[in-house]
């Protein structure tokens, strides 16, 4: 049945493709709504040092897509060495957790100098800034 047998390779062929598909649809619709509102009153904190919706730099970088941004580049911001060695360190959601929880364990000598969030506030954080990607 040769038609039969190409259907098969075509849906071989597509199934990935589709699951890529409803995976990036998920990828935004999973993130617990409750959680991002929680994650944006934290921020409020985060606001005092770093700017979100401008590229704009504080006392601390711009976050403007820091999810997977590179590590201590926001053009014109003056790093501590610690971060502006970090090389190509991307911060994935895991780093920026790791990051949030122990700012001077993750990166250490960092000038971001804040005590590290309960992990339960962590998450929250990353799950707004992945919000906002
Ligand atoms: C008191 C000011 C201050 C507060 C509050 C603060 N930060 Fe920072 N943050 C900094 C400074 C300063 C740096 C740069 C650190 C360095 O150069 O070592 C930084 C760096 C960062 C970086 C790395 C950016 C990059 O370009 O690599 C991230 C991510 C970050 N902060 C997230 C947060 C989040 C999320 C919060 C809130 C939970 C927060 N910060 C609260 C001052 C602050």
């Amino acid at each position: 049945m040769p038609s039969c047998a190409k259907t098969l390779v075509a849906a071989a062929l597509l199934a990935p493709l589709l699951a890529g598909c409803v995976g990036g649809e998920e990828r935004h619709a999973a993130l617990d709504p409750e959680k991002v509102e929680r994650g944006r009153d934290l921020f409020a904190t985060c606001a005092a040092c770093h700017d979100i919706r401008k590229r704009r730099n504080g006392v601390g970088p711009h976050l403007v897509g820091i999810v997977g941004r590179p590590a201590g580049q926001a053009r014109g911001y003056a790093y501590s060495e610690a971060m502006a060695g970090q090389g190509d360190r991307d911060w994935t959601p895991d780093a920026l957790r790791a990051f949030l929880l122990d700012p001077e364990a993750a990166v250490p000598g960092t000038n971001m100098a804040i005590t590290g969030l309960p992990p339960a506030d962590a998450d929250a954080v990353v799950t707004y800034l992945l919000s906002r990607e």
